[in-house]
Parts: structure tokens; C-alpha cells; sequence
């Protein structure tokens, strides 16, 4: 992948006081600062300016009719963009009390009043909202005072980083710093869910199971996704793969073609010939490790590719429950056809 002449020079903070106060300062100044949260590493930057957020698309390549998630320090500060008089404000609060800070999105009308700007919500009249976990993120949050808009910090199309040293391999030179908060505890990216509507409607699975929310909210629709990680209705044909490492990633392989790795789960191995390279995600059978290390196996397998020969993926089935959905789902999205496959269909 070719990368733009680097425009700056990337800073690399550590996540102690002085580390942090840095990045607060170069986001207030209207720059843009990767950091560590629960899920993933965010691509920041100040959610309430538009020369700020059309910086973050330009840097990760992202088309901008794809909107992001903006994150606060406090529920309350997230409500107060949000447009509450709606038919399930009151589940909206019951989940922000179980689940702030934590891996969880909610999508919400946009008050009339919100300063987000409108490149953040892609002109939509929703916006997404969550208040992340994790100390430094935290700290970095309530220091800044301000809503910070960030993807996940990976160009657009690719593996979500789950370390500091990921997003350098992908954005060094196109950010001004990152602020280094070690490996990332869960690993995947928020659940994302819609209560716009009458009924609330999961978007994306994430760091919050299904089963969790619906202790809180009882039934919950699933919304079909299309393999883009645009959640907005989508035209067909726009079929593209997201989440995706280079190699060709296969789902629910009991058996490997040659010149294929194998990305198993709880020692679980193929029939017939022996995988070019086996990957075990978790050989405890931890659905939660497995989680933690699918994207950076990913891009360990990439790594691997050309040392071992390799032409694809296999991987071995998975638990469809907890937060196998969510693991899942990143790899069906890493599956689907890619605008360059020959076999993709036409956009
Ligand atoms: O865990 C996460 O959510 C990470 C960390 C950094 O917070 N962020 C993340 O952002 O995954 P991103 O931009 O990679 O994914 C945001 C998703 C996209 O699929 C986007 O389409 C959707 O949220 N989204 C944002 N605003 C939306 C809206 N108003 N309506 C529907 N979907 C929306
Ligand atoms: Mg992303």
C-alpha cells in the first residue's frame, strides 16, 4: 500500500500525567491523537470542528458519507448532543448507567442544538455516542472537555490496531501523536445500537454481548449487515470487504487447500493435509482471548504470508454466543469480496 508523503512527524506518548496532557493539548489545538481505548485504538480529534474531522477522513482514507463515533468523558455530556424526548430515552439511560464507560454505542436523533459538527455525523440527523474505558482514555477525555470524534486508527478498510505499534505500521506521519495505553482489553470494536426507533436494533456486535443488552432491554432486532462498515442503508452491489488483512480469509474450514494457514480455536485442527501454519486464537477456548487477539493474528498471518508461502485464511469454526458474534462477524466482514477481487461482484 503506497503512503502519501509523511506530512509531520509522529509523536509517541507514554500513557503517564505529562503523556497525556500532551495529547489533551494537541486535541484542543485541533490536532489529531490516536489512543488506546477498551476496544481498539481511536484516530481523535475534536468532534465539535470540521476542519478537524475532514483531517481524520483524509488520514485514514475514509469516504465521508461514512459518519463516527463521537466520545465523551460522562453520560451526561454524551445526552446533552443527543435529542433525549424520544420513545426510548429512558433505556438509553438504564444502558449508560449499566455499560458507561464500556464498549457500547448508541445511536441517537442529533439535537437541533449539537455542537458536533456536521462532517462527524456525515450530515445525518443521528449521531453515534459512547463514553470509553480505560484510565488513560478516561483521564485524556475529562482533560480535553471536549467530544472527541475517532474511528477506529487504521486506513480505511483494514484491520482495527490493538496496540500503539499497529497504528504506527498504518498512520505514522499522517497523525501528530499517538498515546501509547498498551494492548487494548477487549480487542473489538463497541457494539453499536440504534435507538432511534420504537424498538431498539443492534448494528454492530461488539465488546457487549447481545445477551447483556437484553437484560437491559429485553428483545433486540439484528440488523443484517452487507459487509461494509458503513451502517447506513446501502445501495446493492456495494458489497466490500472491511476488517480485512491481504490474504483471502475463509470461514468454517474443516480442512485446509495447501498454501493455506489455519486460525483455529481451542485446539480445534483440520482433516486431510497439514496447514502451511497454524494460528491458535485461544487454545483454552477463551471466546474473550480470542477476541483480544483475532486482529493482531491477523495481521500476523499477513506478516507471514510471503516467509511461508501462504495464499489465504482458513478458519475453523467459532462460538456463535457471547462474543463469538462479534468475532464472527469481523471475519465474515474480512471474507466478503474486496473492490479489487476479480471475483467481486461490479460496484
Ligand atoms: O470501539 C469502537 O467503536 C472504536 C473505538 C475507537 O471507539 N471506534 C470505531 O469507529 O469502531 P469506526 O468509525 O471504525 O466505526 C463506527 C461505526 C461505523 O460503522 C459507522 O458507520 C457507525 O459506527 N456510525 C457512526 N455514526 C452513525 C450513525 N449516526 N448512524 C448509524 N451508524 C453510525
Ligand atoms: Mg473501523
Amino acid at each position: 500500500m503506497p503512503h502519501p508523503a509523511p506530512h509531520h512527524r509522529t509523536e509517541r506518548l507514554d500513557q503517564d500525567h505529562d503523556g497525556i496532557r500532551r495529547a489533551a493539548r494537541l486535541l484542543q489545538q485541533g490536532g489529531l491523537v490516536a489512543f488506546g481505548t477498551e476496544t481498539v485504538y481511536g484516530l481523535g480529534g475534536l468532534a465539535t470542528s470540521q476542519r478537524t474531522v475532514k483531517h481524520i477522513f483524509q488520514a485514514k482514507g475514509r469516504p465521508s458519507f461514512n459518519p463516527l463515533i463521537s466520545h465523551f468523558a460522562s453520560a451526561e455530556a454524551a445526552f446533552a448532543e443527543a435529542d433525549m424526548a424520544i420513545p426510548l430515552h429512558d433505556m438509553a439511560r438504564r444502558l449508560a448507567r449499566r455499560f458507561w464507560p464500556g464498549p457500547l454505542t448508541l445511536i441517537l436523533p442529533r439535537h437541533a442544538e449539537s455542537r458536533l459538527c456536521q462532517a462527524v455525523t456525515a450530515g445525518l440527523d443521528t449521531l453515534a455516542v459512547r463514553v470509553p474505558r480505560g484510565r488513560a482514555v478516561e483521564d485524556l477525555l475529562r482533560l480535553t472537555g471536549q467530544p472527541i470524534a475517532a474511528p477506529s486508527a487504521n486506513r480505511s478498510g483494514r484491520v482495527s490496531p490493538s496496540t500503539a505499534r499497529h497504528v504506527l505500521d498504518e498512520l505514522e506521519g499522517r497523525i501528530d501523536a499517538v498515546l501509547d495505553t498498551g494492548p487494548c482489553p477487549v480487542g473489538l470494536e463497541s457494539t453499536v445500537l440504534d435507538l432511534t426507533g420504537p424498538h431498539p436494533i443492534l448494528r454492530r456486535p461488539g465488546g457487549v454481548t447481545l445477551e447483556e443488552l437484553q437484560e437491559v432491554c429485553g428483545p433486540i432486532t439484528v440488523a443484517e449487515h452487507d459487509g461494509t462498515d458503513d451502517l447506513r442503508p446501502t445501495a446493492p452491489g456495494q458489497l466490500t470487504s472491511h476488517y480485512a488483512p491481504s490474504l483471502p480469509v475463509r470461514l468454517d474450514a474443516t480442512h485446509v487447500h495447501p498454501h493455506e494457514a489455519f486460525l483455529t480455536f481451542g485446539g480445534r485442527e483440520v482433516q486431510g493435509a497439514a496447514p502451511a501454519l497454524t494460528l491458535d486464537l485461544s487454545p483454552g477456548g477463551s471466546v474473550e482471548e480470542a477476541a483480544r487477539r483475532l486482529f493482531a493474528s491477523l495481521r500476523q498471518l499477513d506478516q507471514a504470508a510471503a516467509r511461508h508461502g501462504l495464499t489465504a485464511i482458513a478458519v475453523a469454526p467459532l462460538p456463535a454466543e457471547g462474543l463469538g458474534r462479534a468475532l464472527k462477524d469481523r471475519l465474515k466482514r474480512a471474507a466478503a469480496p474486496r473492490p479489487t477481487d476479480p471475483a467481486s461482484p461490479p460496484a
